[in-house]
């Protein structure tokens, strides 16, 4: 049994998918302060197969020691979190309670409980402003606002955990840009208001939502001047969820590291104008545009070096820019007000 948290957003979702395909059992672990349980519908859906499914918040050690016990969970994926890098700078307060306190209940219950193995959502925002590309996992570490502090120090106290007790086996996996839907177009990304991050914001102007796209700065130093980012299909990452769980079960010596950090992305960047462009062959639409002043925070180029994840979980993405938005585009058309009917 897999405890899941955070199990009915948007990558934890799909990963639930992947986890049902390969045989698991999945108890999902969410408060729905950022995702609908229809999500959790649709997995068993498209899998066939049942969802243990909890509603409780991280924050509470008890609820969470409750359900591992019931359960009979043997491992944990860790995705509960908050997201938004804007909101965390308004808000750090509820970023680092949300984040880093969820977190020390987490691993306070599992500790309770006997469970040692875990797999983190880290992100590819605790490396800050590259000062060389591609990035590899040794790179420093330097985010640049709460949301990415908070992910840097959840890693830290990981980091420290497995120092202190090397019976666990952890997996700190740093995503690239998630983009993307399952193939069947029943689970997908559903932002709350305005969209914050590229293809979400593309996919509702394709679908008629929103009017145009800003692209925040043509002066970048990139081929088109737009910013290059490594974006990955979900399912892919998803995958990349299941691979580092089977590592981390196939170390059975306390002697052989078992804290592990790995980068997840493609390997290859496209710029804001690659997306639009693909974007718009995969809906068949015309994404209006306008070049607006660059964002506060953002950087010109950030894309992974992949290989490590490659030679330790025998994982590379297989999707590519052109199945990313077809999939998108698939989910947003047939759900275009996400999980909520209107
Ligand atoms: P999401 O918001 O769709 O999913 C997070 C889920 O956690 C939601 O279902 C939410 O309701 C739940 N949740 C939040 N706080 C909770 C709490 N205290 N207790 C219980 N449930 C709680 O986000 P996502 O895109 O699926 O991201 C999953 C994880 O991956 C997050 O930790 C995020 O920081 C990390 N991450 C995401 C991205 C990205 O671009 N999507 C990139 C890098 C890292
Ligand atoms: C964002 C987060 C980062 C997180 C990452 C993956 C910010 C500042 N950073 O980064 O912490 O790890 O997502 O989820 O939010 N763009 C536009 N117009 C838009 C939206 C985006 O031009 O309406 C551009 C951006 O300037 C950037 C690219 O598209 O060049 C990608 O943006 P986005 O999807 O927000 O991802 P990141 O900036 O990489």
């Amino acid at each position: 049994m897999i405890f899941v948290t955070g199990g009915a957003g948007y990558i934890g979702s799909h990963t639930c998918v992947e986890l049902l395909n390969a045989g698991y059992d999945v108890t999902v672990f969410d408060n729905f302060c950022n995702s609908n349980p229809e999500a959790l519908k649709r997995v068993e859906q498209i899998t066939q197969k049942k969802i243990n499914l909890v509603e409780g918040d991280c924050r509470n050690r008890a609820a969470m020691v409750k359900v591992l016990k019931e359960s009979g969970a043997t491992a944990v994926i860790h995705f509960a979190g908050l997201k938004a890098v804007g909101e965390s700078v308004e808000k750090p307060n509820a970023y680092y309670d949300n984040n880093v306190v969820g977190t020390l209940r987490l691993l306070e219950a599992m500790q309770e409980c006997n469970v040692k193995t875990l797999v983190f959502s880290s992100s590819a925002t605790v490396y800050g402003d590259p000062i060389k590309l591609p990035l590899t996992e040794d790179h420093p570490l330097a985010p640049t606002n709460p949301y990415g502090r908070s992910k840097w120090m959840i890693e830290e106290i990981l980091r420290d955990l497995y120092h202190s007790d090397h019976a666990f086996k952890i997996a700190i996996l740093r995503y690239f840009n998630p983009v993307g839907a399952h193939v069947s177009g029943l689970i997908g990304e559903d932002p709350q208001g305005i969209p914050n991050n590229l293809m979400p914001f593309v996919a509702q102007v394709a679908v008629g939502r929103r009017d145009s796209l800003s692209i925040w700065g043509s002066d970048y130093a990139t081929p088109d001047g737009t910013g290059v980012r490594d974006y990955i299909h979900v399912v892919d990452l998803a995958i990349g969820h299941l691979k580092a769980l089977e590592a981390l079960r196939a170390i059975n010596s306390e002697k052989m590291n078992s804290c592990l950090t790995i980068n997840l992305g493609t390997g290859q960047g496209y710029s804001v104008l690659d997306v639009v462009r693909a974007y718009e062959k995969a809906s068949n639409k015309r994404i209006p545009y306008q070049i607006a002043p660059r964002r506060l925070g953002d950087i010109a180029a950030c894309y992974a070096d992949p290989k490590r994840a490659f030679d330790m979980l025998g994982w590379q993405a297989k999707l590519g820019l052109d199945e990313m938005c077809a999939n998108s585009w698939h989910w947003q058309s047939n759900n275009p007000s996400g999980y909520q009917q209107k």
